[in-house]
């Protein structure tokens, strides 16, 4: 059976979760594809902390030593911060692979020019990971366009945000005990800055922006707000009130201007977001022919991740896949290749 190489860059949560699922799904891989799906090489930074997964897999700090593989299909980016995934990614593009992320710090600043080199290679590019952690958000937000128009969008898109407000409100965790928490389960980045100053919300809200409204909102014209100035008596206090603090993205389009704001608000009980906790993201679509779609679910994670990922992996195989030569005969196995083998 052929192979479909693939390198990760990173092998920290996302990037072990990926390979983790790789692992564990290659029967169902190899039915969709064709093909098996083999990672070959992983890239990280202090190579004494990790070892090999498997004696085959190429374990380096050296990005030209993947670059120089002789047959390699996916390039994953699973580090962290704009430099060097932009450049790896432009690099492993030039050589013709496709390449997936889960950088949305990278993506929201370098996104479209990515997206205009993978065009004009003729090589799939996937983002699915970089926003709402395992929520389905732009594949969705990308079938929708195709008829509606946006109007705007609320979001909880910090996974370790909300789980922080979850914990400090339900056990009265202290701030530093449910961030310590958030990090030990693999939600929050490196610098947990990213997360608690609301900078990673606003990447994502970026990402969507883009996606939706074809270009960025001004960041220097966006209030952003973290979660630390929210002391655990606010939150008793709300709580009495039937209000719980949620940090909340909110993204429009008026008079050509694409408005932007990332912010702890209160909700009342009666908001869909009121119900929505721990490491849960949740996004509110309004479009003129749909009216307001909600959706939800885990938001950060290993495995999470790893599913919008492989997601990514298999639509754009599928996508530039060679089309089929013309058969004379039907076998029993192209028969059954058209349904989903469940299980
Ligand atoms: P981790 O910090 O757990 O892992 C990062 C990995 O990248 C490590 O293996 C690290 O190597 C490697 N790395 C970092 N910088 C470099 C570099 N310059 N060169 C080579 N390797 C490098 O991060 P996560 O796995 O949590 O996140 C990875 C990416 O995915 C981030 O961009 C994050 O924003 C995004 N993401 C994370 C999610 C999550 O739930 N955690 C969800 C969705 C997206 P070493 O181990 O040697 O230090
Ligand atoms: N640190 C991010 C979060 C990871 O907590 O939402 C998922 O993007």
């Amino acid at each position: 059976m052929s192979k479909i190489n693939v390198a990760l860059l990173g092998y920290g949560t996302v990037g072990k979760g990926v390979y983790r699922t790789i692992e564990s799904h290659q029967d169902r891989l190899q039915r969709l594809l064709g093909k098996e799906v083999k990672v070959v090489a992983i890239l990280v930074r202090n190579i004494d902390k990790h070892i090999a997964p498997d004696e085959h897999v190429l374990l380096t700090t050296n990005y030209e030593d993947i670059l120089s593989l002789p047959e390699l299909h996916i390039v994953i980016d699973a580090i962290v911060g704009r430099e060097p995934g932009f450049s790896y990614l432009k690099k492993a593009i030039d050589k013709g692979c496709h390449v997936v992320t889960a950088n949305k710090e990278m993506f929201a600043f370098h996104g479209t020019e990515l997206q205009a080199l993978a065009l004009e290679k003729g090589v799939g590019l996937g983002y699915e990971a970089t926003v709402a952690g395992g929520i389905p958000i732009i594949q969705t937000i990308r079938q929708l366009l195709s008829v509606n128009h946006f109007l705007g969008i609320e979001a909880i898109l910090n996974g370790t945000t909300n789980f922080i407000l979850t914990n400090m409100r339900k056990l009265g965790s202290t701030f530093a005990e449910a961030l310590q928490v958030a990090k030990e389960n693999g939600y929050a980045e490196s610098d947990p800055t990213n997360d608690i100053e609301g900078y990673d919300a606003l990447y994502k809200g970026m990402v969507l922006s883009q996606l939706i409204y074809g270009g960025k909102p001004n960041i220097k014209s966006v209030k952003r707000k973290g979660i630390t100035h929210i002391q655990p008596n606010h939150m008793k206090i709300a709580e009495e009130a039937d209000l719980r603090f949620k940090h909340v993205v909110t993204l429009s389009k008026s008079n050509n201007e694409i408005q932007c704001k990332v912010e702890p608000v209160l909700v009342p009980d009666s908001h869909p977001f009121y119900q929505v906790e721990g490491v849960q993201n949740s996004v509110s679509l309004a479009t003129d022919l749909l009216g307001t779609l909600q959706l939800q679910g885990p938001g950060a994670g290993m495995f999470p991740t790893a599913s919008a990922i492989l997601e990514d992996i298999i639509q754009l195989e599928n996508e530039h896949k060679a089309p089929p030569a013309a058969k004379d005969s039907v076998t029993d196995q192209d028969a059954l290749s058209q349904w989903v083998i469940f299980g």
